[in-house]
């Protein structure tokens, strides 16, 4: 059975709804049942790794090649992810060093196709360091 759609959430989910940002998504995720937590949202760990892999999508694009995740700066959960929402990651390059790429990644929930709701229910800033074959930093290329 598919989860598509989900419920509306909070009872003002709706008070919250936003507006997509412009452009496409880095990634577009559905979570399932396999993923919450004991009280029955989304496990903010399966948030981190989408978000991580988002991030790690846009720094390996500007470093034009391999990345690794040197640090998570910050990470906000701003509102439940509920299973089968349409979640989107948008990423940004926010801060760029001599071997290292800073990306904010911001994410959306949609929810409740029959009356669509927008959501954003997390931010968070990663910096991700261009490494070469040998796992070792390498500059990024001006
Ligand atoms: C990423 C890694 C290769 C960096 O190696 P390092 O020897 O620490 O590298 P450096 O000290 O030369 O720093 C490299 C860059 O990272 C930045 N950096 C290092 N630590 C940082 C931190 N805590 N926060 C933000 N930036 C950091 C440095 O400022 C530098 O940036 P710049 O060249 O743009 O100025 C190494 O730390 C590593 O392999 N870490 C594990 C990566 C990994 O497995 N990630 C997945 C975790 S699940």
């Amino acid at each position: 059975m598919s989860a598509h759609g989900g419920d509306a959430g909070a009872p003002d989910a709706s008070a919250l709804h936003v507006v997509l940002p412009p452009g496409e998504p880095i990634l577009r995720v559905v979570p399932m049942p396999a993923d919450v937590n004991q009280h029955g949202d989304i496990f903010g760990g399966w948030i981190m790794a989408q978000v991580d892999i988002a991030g790690g999508v846009v720094a390996a694009r500007h470093a034009r090649g391999r990345v690794a995740t040197v640090a998570v700066n910050s990470f906000t959960f701003k509102q439940p992810v509920l299973v089968g929402d349409v979640v989107s990651f948008f990423g940004r390059v926010v801060r760029v060093g001599r071997t290292s790429v800073t990306i904010d990644v911001e994410v959306y929930a949609q929810r409740n196709p029959g009356d669509l709701i927008t959501v954003k229910v997390t931010e968070a800033s990663l910096t991700y360091v261009a490494v070469g074959t040998d796992r070792r930093p390498r500059p990024i290329a001006g």
